[in-house]
């Protein structure tokens, strides 16, 4: 037995190399070992809540039990480090490197544009990594499975998915498998479309490129731990930390005393349960058992009647047995089998499914677990043991309620579970319901199980639960008894649904919300199973022959829609782009398809990011102190008990700011007034970042709460509480066109937040130098100078004393324009104070805590139209949600307003706009900056009418369209050639008229799924409103041996500007990019640069860099004239000799850009960009799911600079926007708490979320004096285009509407998520729910929007 105060040596291997650790603490985990012990960075934090896999590494064990090797993915994140003995683990840096060699996979992912940031893409390495070393040919689903616990913020995951396509066996090098149609086939309809034109490319990268994989090339399990898995050691071994010992038995009987003696302590598996709860939810326990070593609890057993599954087994484990056993059994015997293998499925993604233990899983007894309802209708039993000896309990309603009577006895642990086989004349179900398909804790989950008196269709027994409708999984036990000998017909189906709304009920203020949602979920269900059941009768009467059976009534074809789940399938897809013209010299890159200049640096985990940057000398970690009162004066700060901590250092306070504490209304740090929950109060500073985010807990904070306190849009409208004077522009007389129209129509439009979900979090390092008051920044920024600036008047010392270096950023989309300013100042308030070198690294929940995002809208139109579809008049008032803080809100107001027409010349307009003051973190900078959410309003417009005329909304939107040269409502010329070209080009390759024809004809056949189409356009101006804003500068240096150093002011974050750039140099400077080098953006070397934003980086920089070169070329000139056949050394060697310097600064004097708010008028931005996209869906009107049928883009990038990087845009753009639109939705308490903060709550767009069909072409290049090589900025515009998703959700809700007469008119509100769909799509059982009266109970959530 373990001796209480030797700590055991802990062996373990990272990419082959041995790590004995003798002193090891067993709070800590994997990732920390990794980036703080070893140094190994490439695995990154980005939630530390196992949810996006961006710590992905590969985890290689001798299974206990079988004694083969299994090779796994795991977040280290959740892994704790003492569950690692005996382990071998990979990690991004032990598969390849760009210093040695590189992995096939790490080369791929690069080569095919699947890293943008790259801050995912390690991870992502290394889930296809394991993959690959466990299945060398992958089938193209593996791929999909092993990708869908990776979240990607950037590119789409279709560049990624590609990538791995290469290893799979039926991967060829037609991209439209699955349609049973070769993409290039000339053919009806939709193929016609993607007929091959010469000048026209499809591919983006060259496959033949590729080395091959060579799976003896990978590193072996080291045969030191094969020796130590043949000859185990039995005896205890135990790891003793500071506050927790972690206590690993040999054998069962061990376990079982310690488990005895230490009954409190829990058994440790996978700790993806454990682990969540002691970090965020402050669970702690001093001792932690850890099974692993335990073979018993890994065994299978299988019996004639069932099946007896070890606890200690994965749920990876238990899918391949249950899979397994389903092959060899009739299907009469594997109901329930199949019903945990549909599950098992979507049940988190690979990694967790590889950690998370099926013993654990059960004794979590979480609402939301997604097995526990199916083993409980499935009659499994549990296999307790201890020891005292071993018993078994049913896995019973009261067991999952955690009732003492029907628990473990302390001391007993679960050894196994026995699942029985169903039989004849038994049917089991599985449902579940999440916001999306894959990798998101379900709403609401169930299983349910029915055996009939054999040959009748009598209810013998039947059992139901429900989980994610109570504090555990609920069994309907009462109803189910109640039915019991019912026959299974509508009058059987009635009284359940009558019953079972009785029996799980949820109050009206139930946590978690969306209680009518999942009121209605819990009879759809039921509903899903009676027909699923009938079918099944059905058939069994017919293959049997039962004599005296009754006549089972027909489903109608019509009703059988209800009966199939969309299944998870690969998405395929084309992009098309044009060539470059073939004189076009090879050395010159600019409009090829070059590959991100850090793509295969991502991939090896060699990029650093800024928290990648090593220690140094005496650094500091910072912690930030948050208000928890929306609005509240601060009483008193009381920093005593966090002081006497150790390792704090000091707290940093307002009262310590040398310069100003930001603006009166922007306090960098609380004073005496907090205006939100999450603002910044202060911050400690520690020796680490564990004892500094211990010492935050314990300040105390008093508070006096004050009045008003507004959260919601309609709050503030009625306080009169706006940051801004209202943004108006009007033009022709609106009321006069009102009176003369055909019909007018009203109604609101409700948009949501969003959550910019950068996969790097805030981070900081500021380094104070001994002399003169220097300061080093390095920060993740889209806006250094803005930090630079803000950390000047903080400190009040020049601006020419602070250096901010951003080598690259890890996905900034708007949110790290302001708010880095404020973190870059606090840490350097810290770092002056204490005179170390200050680190302030944002957990993701502070992050989304803290940092605010996308403005929520509500907006009201009043339109006015003739019977033909032609608007005559509209009058569009919006309101945002600013926060409590200006911020970028005005600007947005602005943006908003003036970009509210879109596409549409409409001769009479009103826009008015305001931006709210409330209680709530400000919202600032995202990606398309009040576009996306203001053109919904328009665009809802058109529906509306569409709707009122009888036509279709995309025969308004060209009849309202934008036809000949023209002028915007602000008065600014245009001409809109090129929006007609994309709008017809969509059309025409989306095959959109047959595909409408069919979708009406698809919805007549079906009543529960409906499919809808919609195509949107638009026109997306570009840049700021501002002529400061234009502007750019670079620096290029010519170093004596040839090669060149590029800085610009421009920012890579993830855009490829960086890229872009060389590509710049490389055509002007006439030398192949291989000469040139861009180490990172610096306010030394290029100073007053303006933020990283507005899709114009390339577009200013670009020309700026193109100045400096030019202007180093013109000074080479009379040098290459003379020695016209020498090289570019020779030249260079000779300008240095005749004294000609080889640096330049390069200048762009950019766009003139204003805009008159007083006239109304203005030319606020430079140019516009194009684009239409066309989406088709299908929705389940009984679960209110999606799936993507197919999206078509057509874009106008003008001439690409760089097609690769562009497509990737808008296809990034373009799921980060149908995420907005779809499932992003955040949640605030009534308090203005916000619940979303992390990857678990608020759910981004995973793989399995990408359109089935996915085609993005650019249209054929035209030219425009105005950009560089006439190009165009992406950046955002592709956001809106998501729209098309939403619109072709709400025209399937309209058309389930239709068919069940009620109301066409709904309100929209975005996201359309499936809560909002199924409460749309309003049936009978829509109408059984129990519905609360607001006033009688506090919901968990309000709206804000
Ligand atoms: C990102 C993420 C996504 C998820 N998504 C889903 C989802 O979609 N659906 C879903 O249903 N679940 C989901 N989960 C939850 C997951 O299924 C559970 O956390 C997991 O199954 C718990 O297993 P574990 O081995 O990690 O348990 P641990 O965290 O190691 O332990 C959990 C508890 O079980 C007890 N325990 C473990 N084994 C035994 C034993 N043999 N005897 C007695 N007690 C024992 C421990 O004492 C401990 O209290 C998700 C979790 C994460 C982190
Ligand atoms: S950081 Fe580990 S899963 Fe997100
Ligand atoms: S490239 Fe995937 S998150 Fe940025």
């Amino acid at each position: 037995m373990p001796c209480p105060s030797r700590s055991d040596a802990l062996v373990f291997f990272v990419n082959g190399r041995k790590v004995v650790e003798r002193n090891v603490d067993p709070e800590v985990t994997l990732l920390t070992f990794l980036r703080k012990n070893l140094r190994l960075t490439g695995t990154k934090y980005a939630c530390g809540r196992g949810g996006c896999g961006a710590c992905t590494v590969m985890v290689s064990k001798q299974d206990p039990a079988c004694q083969e090797i299994r090779h796994f993915s795991v977040t280290a994140c959740l892994v704790p480090i003492c569950s690692l003995y005996g382990a071998a683990v990979t990690t991004v840096e032990g598969v390849g490197s760009i210093k040695t060699r590189l992995h096939p996979v790490q080369e791929r992912i690069a080569k095919s544009h699947g890293t943008q940031c790259g801050f995912c893409t390690p991870g992502m390495v290394m889930s296809m990594y394991t993959l690959l070393r466990n299945h060398p040919q992958p089938s193209e689903e593996q791929l999909l499975a092993a990708l869908g616990g990776n979240l990607c913020r950037c590119t789409g995951y279709r560049p990624i998915l590609e990538s791995g396509k290469t290893f799979c066996l039926e991967s060829n090098d037609c991209q439209q498998k699955g349609t049973g149609k070769c993409c290039l086939d000339q053919g009806e309809d939709d193929s016609s479309s993607l007929g091959r034109n010469n000048d026209m490319c499809t591919d983006l990268f060259e496959k033949e490129e590729f080395q091959p994989l060579d799976p003896t090339q990978e590193l072996i399990f080291p045969p030191e731990l094969l020796r130590m898995a043949e000859n185990p050691e039995k005896r205890t071994l135990t790891f003793h930390g500071e506050r927790v010992t972690w206590i690993l038995p040999g054998t069962l009987k061990d376990l079982l005393e310690l488990k005895a003696r230490h009954p409190e302590a829990p058994l440790i598996l996978g700790n993806t349960s454990l682990g969540p709860a002691m970090k965020s939810q402050g669970h702690f326990h001093p001792i932690l058992l850890s099974p692993a070593r335990i073979s018993e609890l890994s065994m299978v057993s299988k019996t004639s009647n069932g099946l007896t599954i070890g606890a200690g087994c994965s749920l990876a484990q238990v899918k391949d047995i249950l899979a397994e056993r389903v092959s060899k059994l009739p299907e009469e015997k594997t109901q329930t089998y199949r019903a945990l293998l549909k599950h098992l499925k979507s049940l988190a993604g690979q990694q967790i499914r590889n950690m998370a233990s099926l013993g654990g899983h059960i004794m979590s007894r979480h609402c939301y677990s997604d097995l526990n309802p199916i083993l409980a209708v499935g009659n499994a039993t549990l296999n307790l043991i201890s020891g005292e000896g071993s018993r078994q309990i049913p896995l019973s309603e009261h067991f999952l309620a955690g009732l003492a009577s029907a628990d473990l006895k302390p001391g007993e642990i679960l050894e196994s579970v026995y699942i029985p086989d169903s039989q004849k004349w038994e049917f089991v179900s599985a449902f579940r319901q999440a916001q999306c398909q894959q990798n998101a804790l379900a709403d609401v989950n169930a299983g349910m199980r029915v055996l009939f008196k054999e040959g009748t269709d009598t209810i013998e027994n039947l059992s139901i639960a429900y989980g994610g409708v109570g504090a555990a999984t609920i069994s309907a036990q009462k109803s189910c008894q109640q039915l019991l000998g019912r026959r299974w017909d509508e009058l059987m189906l009635d009284e359940a649904c009558r019953l079972l709304l009785d029996e799980v009920s949820l109050p009206g203020w139930a946590p978690g919300g969306r209680v009518e949602f999942k009121r209605t979920l819990v009879v759809s269900f039921f509903f899903k199973f009676y027909l699923q059941v009938l079918q099944e009768l059905k058939k069994l009467v017919e293959l049997f022959s039962v004599p005296n059976s009754r006549c089972y009534p027909e489903i109608s074809d019509r009703f059988l829609s209800a009966l199939e789940d969309f299944p998870v399938t690969v998405p395929q897809g084309v992009q098309r782009y044009q060539s470059v013209d073939s004189h076009q010299p090879l050395q010159d890159p600019v409009g090829r398809p070059i590959m991100h200049l850090s793509g295969l640096k991502h991939a090896t985990g060699e990029a650093i990011f800024c928290d990648d940057l090593p220690m140094v000398d005496k650094e500091l970690f910072m912690a930030l102190v948050t208000s928890t009162r929306a609005h509240a004066k601060i009483i008193s700060i009381d920093l005593s008990k966090a002081l006497e901590l150790p390792g704090v250092v000091d707290v940093i306070t307002a009262e310590d700011i040398p310069g100003t504490n930001g603006a009166e209304d922007d306090k960098l740090l609380a004073a005496d007034e907090v205006l939100c929950v999450g603002q910044i109060i202060c911050a400690v500073v520690a020796e680490t970042e564990v004892q500094a985010k211990r010492a935050i807990e314990k300040i105390k904070i008093t508070y006096e709460e004050l009045e008003p306190v507004i959260f919601t849009i309609e709050d503030a409208i009625k306080h009169n509480s706006f940051l801004c004077p209202e943004k108006k522009l009007e033009q022709g007389n609106i009321e006069e066109a009102f009176e003369k129209v055909d019909q007018i129509v009203e109604g609101e439009v409700h948009v949501g937040g969003q959550e910019h979900f950068y996969m790097e979090t805030q981070r900081v390092l500021v380094i104070p130098n001994t002399e003169d008051k220097e300061l080093d920044i390095y920060v993740s920024t889209q806006d250094p100078a803005h930090v630079q600036k803000t950390v000047s008047s903080t400190l009040n010392i020049p601006i020419n004393r602070i250096t901010c270096h951003v080598k690259r950023v890890g996905g900034g989309f708007g949110g790290k324009v302001v708010r880095p300013a404020a973190f870059g100042a606090i840490a350097a308030v810290g770092a002056i104070k204490t005179g170390h070198p200050i680190r302030l690294v944002l957990d993701r929940e502070d992050d989304m805590l803290i940092t605010g995002g996308r403005h929520p809208l509500f907006g009201k139109y009043k339109v006015g139209f003739m019977n033909n579809g032609r608007i005559k008049a509209l009058d569009v008032e919006c309101f945002i949600n600013g926060g409590c803080m200006l911020d970028d809100s005005e600007q947005v107001i602005e943006f908003l307003i003036l970009k509210l027409e879109n596409a549409y010349k409409i001769r009479n307009l009103r826009f008015r706009g305001r931006a709210c003051l409330t209680n709530l973190p400000s919202n600032t900078a995202f990606r398309g900056f009040g576009f996306p959410q203001g053109t919904l309003v328009t665009e809802s417009c058109i529906t509306a009418v569409a709707a009122k005329c009888g036509l279709l909304p995309e025969e308004i939107r060209e009849k309202n369209m934008y036809r000949t040269v023209d002028k915007t409502i602000y008065k600014q010329a245009f001409n809109p050639e090129t929006l007609i070209r994309c709008w017809n080009e969509c059309l025409d390759k989306s095959s959109f008229h047959n595909r409408r024809v069919k979708v009406e004809e698809f919805n007549k056949k079906n009543y529960w799924k409906k499919r809808g189409i919609a195509m949107i356009p638009m026109k997306f101006s570009v840049g700021f409103a501002a002529s400061s804003y234009h502007q750019a500068a670079a620096l290029v240096h010519i170093y004596t041996d040839g090669s060149v150093l590029v800085t610009h002011g421009g920012n890579e974050l993830g855009q490829g500007i960086h890229t872009k750039m060389l590509q710049v140099a490389s055509r002007e400077l006439k030398i192949p990019m291989s000469y040139m080098h861009i180490s990172e953006t610096s306010t030394a070397t290029v100073p007053n640069t303006i933020a990283t934003a507005a899709s114009i980086g390339s577009d200013v920089n670009g020309r700026a860099v193109q100045n400096a070169c030019q202007i180093l070329l013109k000074r080479l000139e009379p040098i290459i004239k003379k020695n016209p056949e020498g090289t570019w050394e020779d030249w260079i060697e000779a300008a240095f000799e005749q004294r000609i310097s080889l640096s330049s600064t390069g200048y762009f004097r950019g766009y003139k850009a204003f805009m008159d708010w007083e006239k109304g008028e203005g030319e606020p931005f430079p140019y516009y960009v194009y684009g239409a996209a066309c989406s088709e869906v299908e929705i389940d009107c009984l679960t209110g799911a999606h799936k993507k049928i197919r999206t078509d883009i057509v874009m106008d990038a003008c001439s690409s600079l760089n097609p690769a990087i562009d497509i990737g845009q808008v296809e990034g753009s373009f799921i980060q926007g149908m995420g907005l639109y779809t499932t992003e939705e955040l949640k605030y308490s009534p308090e203005g708490v916000l619940y979303s903060r992390g990857p678990d709550e608020y759910r981004i767009p995973t793989i399995s979320d990408v359109p089935e069909e996915f085609n993005v072409s650019l249209l054929s290049p035209s030219q425009t004096p105005l950009t560089i090589y006439s190009s165009k900025g992406l950046g955002e515009s592709g956001m809106f285009l998501g729209s098309s998703v939403f619109f072709a959700i709400t025209d399937a809700v309209a058309a389930a509407r239709r068919e069940r007469d009620t109301a066409e008119d709904f309100t929209v509100k975005s996201p359309a998520t499936p809560e909002w769909v199924r409460m749309a799509c309003a049936d009978r059982f829509t109408k059984m729910i129990p519905r609360d009266d607001p006033k009688t109970f506090k919901p968990w959530s309000i709206p804000i929007a």
